[in-house]
């Protein structure tokens, strides 16, 4: 998406070249613009939408769990859901199928993936169209290895194949993992092929993951250039000791990785777990507000037929929304600490703007009380700022650098306040 002059001659270089470049050397020159994300003009803000994994994991036992398996059916369900309850309306528009919708062996003639036929009776292509009229998109997963992480086909060998295969199906997304693979040179062959199908779909990669996990130091500027999403830490789980832990490695960000969000491409902490049974209330609204500050994919993986009214309302809180969705795109990342509570902060829109979170991770009885002047986190603008609380939308008044400002942080809890500058009166988000 973005442009700067050293990639325009390169590109220009390109265009000379062209007819002498092999397939094999056109990955060198993807890796020459070091500021340019994948262009293929998707995810110019974070991805939304929801996805199987977490809450669903690899069930394939329709016999005994018909409405819980993975399958054609689940994903129809899930897709009337995101439409009937508003989630579609306020951006989750993919519906993701994670793994193990696979038969167990490809075409043995055409060597084609195909879905396993019970399961998925009526084929993808079918799906997709049903997504489609419901005004959602659709996306799917595989692996760059001989199989997926669930011992189903991989695309080891057939990653031409099996990108005109989900081109064909009419796929908007495609995740592609990394188990039984040696994940560093196909993440880009992959983003070569779904470029040449001329369908433009989602890449979301887990090299990076691959790659943290072999404790190899990882080349974002290499990964934002063929990967519109990528994990860099471990999968989340339904627990607060996961979303934590997440939490402490983006708070750590090796290498500075946040610096390679923007427009095009994401990191991703992987799914929101909210609505499901391992967050309180207070947690729940934790990984909401700091997927929200750190620009961060919107991937729910929960059971909408089931989800409560707070859960439900969290994940469709018009103003966290819109930070995440923020044009700048640029990733909230930690600031500074108060104490025992960690302080994030993210420039959003209007100019001058920044969101503040303050998070309590550590376990405590009761609330922290606490508090600060603003031109301590950098807010040093003299005409002083419009101050909201973003959970509730709550106005707290105009704050100037040097004005306190007091807050209470709950155990395992989060405040959240967007400091917009007074002379701005255009009401961005609130
Ligand atoms: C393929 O890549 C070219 C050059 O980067 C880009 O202009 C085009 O939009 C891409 N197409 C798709 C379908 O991603
Ligand atoms: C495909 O080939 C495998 C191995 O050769 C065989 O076991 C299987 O029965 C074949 N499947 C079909 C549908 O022909
Ligand atoms: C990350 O950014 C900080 C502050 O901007 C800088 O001091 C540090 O050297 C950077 N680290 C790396 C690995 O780029
Ligand atoms: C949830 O909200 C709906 C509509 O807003 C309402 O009808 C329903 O009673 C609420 N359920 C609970 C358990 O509060």
């Amino acid at each position: 998406m973005i442009t700067n002059s050293s990639c325009e001659s390169t590109v220009k270089i390109m265009d000379t070249l062209k007819s002498l470049i092999y397939l094999s050397s056109c990955f060198v020159f993807l890796f020459i613009c070091i500021s340019n994300a994948l262009d293929n003009g998707l995810a110019l803000t974070p991805p939304m939408g929801w996805l199987t994994w977490e809450r669903f994991r690899c069930n394939t036992d329709c016999d005994n769990d018909p409405d819980n398996c993975i399958s054609e059916k689940l994903i129809k369900v899930m897709a009337d859901r995101l439409v009937a309850d508003g989630y579609r309306d306020v951006g989750y528009k993919y519906i993701i199928i994670d793994d193990c919708w696979l038969a167990p062996e490809r075409d043995n003639i055409t060597k084609q993936l195909e879905p396993d036929p019970k399961r998925f009776p009526n084929g993808i292509k079918h799906l997709a169209d049903y997504v489609h009229s419901k005004g959602l998109l659709l996306g799917i997963y595989e692996d760059f290895g001989t199989k997926t992480c669930a011992g189903y086909p991989g695309s080891e060998f057939f990653l031409m194949h099996d990108a005109n295969t989900f081109a064909s199906w009419e796929v908007d997304y495609v995740k592609f993992d990394v188990c039984n693979s040696d994940p560093k040179d196909f993440a880009a062959a992959m983003s070569f092929y779904l470029n040449q199908t001329g369908r433009p779909m989602v890449y979301s990669c887990e090299w990076p993951l691959g790659e943290y996990a072999r404790g190899i130091k990882v080349d974002y500027a290499a990964v934002k250039k063929v990967c519109n999403l990528w994990r860099n830490y471990g999968d989340i789980t339904d627990s607060w000791e996961s979303v934590k832990n997440i939490l402490g490695y983006y708070a750590i960000n090796p290498g500075n990785f946040s610096n390679f969000a923007g427009p095009g491409g994401w990191n991703d902490p992987d799914m929101l777990v909210i609505g499901n049974f391992g967050l309180s209330k207070d947690e729940q609204k934790v990984q909401m507000g700091m997927w929200s500050i750190m620009a961060s994919p919107l991937i729910m993986s929960n059971d909408l037929r089931t989800i409560d009214n707070f859960s439900k309302s969290l994940l469709q809180n018009k103003r966290l929304i819109a930070i995440n969705q923020d044009s700048l795109g640029i990733q909230g990342t930690l600031f500074n600490t108060l104490g025992q509570l960690q302080v994030w902060k993210k420039p959003i829109l209007p100019k001058g703007s920044y969101v503040i979170a303050i998070i309590h991770t550590a376990d405590d009885g009761r609330p922290t009380k606490a508090s600060f002047h603003p031109s301590e986190f950098g807010l040093t603008d003299s005409d002083g700022y419009r101050v909201t609380e973003l959970f509730d939308g709550n106005s707290v008044g105009t704050y100037k650098p040097d004005t306190l400002f007091k807050i209470s942080v709950n155990p395992h809890g989060i405040v959240m306040y967007a400091f917009i500058p007074v002379t701005d009166n255009k009401l961005y988000l609130l």
